[in-house]
């Protein structure tokens, strides 16, 4: 009896063993295979605006990559030094962001413009390491923005200040291992013409660079199935410790969808009128320098999407308050 009881113990230990060193090895797995995108920097002024104009307001870029406070009280129409450092505490570990300024040791100043574009689509970084938030907080940006977002970046001075580095405990190696893969930009995105609030234009902002779906969708951050746009999952308020957020439903849903009732003037102006939750991820400093046509693009595509009949409850409220 006693022997059983020794060798299953011993198998146990194995098998953890074994479990830990697959984590190990999984979660420090090299993606440096996965294709460089064909994207090139420009000097053009007009190229470079218009990546300053998706950095800043569209891919609102600095809500993450400021450091912690900043990233919600910078000036709305300030193009800020993308320093990183933006700390978050997580389950999984520790997470900063990095320096994205031009910077030859400390940010991407040795970077190409193929290795700033693949981490930019794909979360894979220069080493080949995985990056979970540039995987999950970004969307699929095509070509020729990608490539005026590099620009932009390029023609940035560089801050020489080094961001500190994630740390990822078990449970966020295990994702690494298991969970998160490299994205796959999704080729039906492509871009429509710029200069009409069109359906079309305004699919691709909410799926693409302005990543709305990400947020307003239940877990479809994770790659589940998950039903888009119908409100998002509820996550702890930086700010106020007890306090949760939720993102609501965007669909036409007469009952819970909550803009089923703006108007198109109502919608625009919500997004000129910014913060109203301190501690909320939604990033309104950077979608207030958006243009009115990116914004009515919006509004005319979320019409279109299938209304889901979805309540998610207050989208500000204490932690547990709404099981
Ligand atoms: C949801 C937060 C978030 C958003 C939004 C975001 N980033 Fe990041 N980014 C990070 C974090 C965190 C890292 C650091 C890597 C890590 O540990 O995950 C990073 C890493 C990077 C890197 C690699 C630098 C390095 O040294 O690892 C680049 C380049 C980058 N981001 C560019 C951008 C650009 C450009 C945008 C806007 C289009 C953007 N990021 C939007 C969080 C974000
Ligand atoms: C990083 C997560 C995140 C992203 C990205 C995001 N949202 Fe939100 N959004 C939220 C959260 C959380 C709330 C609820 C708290 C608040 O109102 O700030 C919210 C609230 C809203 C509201 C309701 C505001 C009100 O006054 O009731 C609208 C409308 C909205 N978002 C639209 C959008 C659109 C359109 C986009 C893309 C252009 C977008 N969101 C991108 C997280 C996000």
């Amino acid at each position: 009896m006693k022997r059983i009881a020794a060798t299953l113990l011993v198998a146990l230990a194995l098998a953890a063993g074994i479990a830990v060193v697959t984590v190990q090895v999984l979660a420090a797995r090299s993606y440096a295979d996965v294709p460089l995108p064909e994207v090139r920097s420009s000097t053009d002024p007009v190229v470079i605006e218009r990546g300053a104009y998706l950095v800043n307001a569209v891919a609102h870029c600095p809500a993450c990559h400021l450091p912690q406070g900043e990233a919600k009280s910078y000036g709305p129409l300030s193009r800020p030094q993308l320093v990183g450092g933006h700390r978050w505490d997580l389950p999984y570990g520790t997470v900063y962001s990095a320096n994205i300024t031009p910077s030859m040791r400390f940010g991407i100043g040795a970077w190409t413009d193929g290795e700033v574009a693949r981490v930019i689509r794909t979360g894979v970084r220069r080493d080949g390491s995985l990056s979970p938030f540039m995987v999950l907080g970004v969307g699929d940006i095509a070509d020729d923005d990608l490539s005026a977002i590099v620009s932009y970046l390029r023609a940035q001075a560089p801050v020489d200040r080094a961001a500190p580095q994630s740390e990822y405990n078990f449970a966020g190696r295990a994702a690494l291992a298991f969970f998160l893969r490299p994205k796959q930009g999704l080729p039906a995105l492509a871009d429509a013409p710029r200069s009409e609030a069109s359906v079309e234009r305004g699919r691709y902002l909410v799926h693409g660079p302005a990543n709305c779906a990400g947020c307003h969708s239940p877990s479809a951050s994770l790659g589940a199935q998950a039903p888009l746009l119908s409100g998002g999952i509820p996550a702890f308020d930086e700010d106020e410790p007890g306090m949760e957020t939720v993102a609501p439903n965007l669909t036409p849903d007469p009952a819970t969808g909550v803009i089923y009732h703006w108007s198109e003037d109502d919608f625009v102006g919500r997004f000129r009128g910014g913060r109203v939750v301190p501690g909320s991820p939604m990033p309104w400093e950077a979608f207030f320098a958006m243009t009115d046509t990116d914004l009515a693009a919006i509004w005319r595509y979320l019409r279109t999407v299938e209304p889901i009949r979805h309540e998610v409850g207050p989208t500000h409220r204490a932690v547990g308050a709404n099981p």
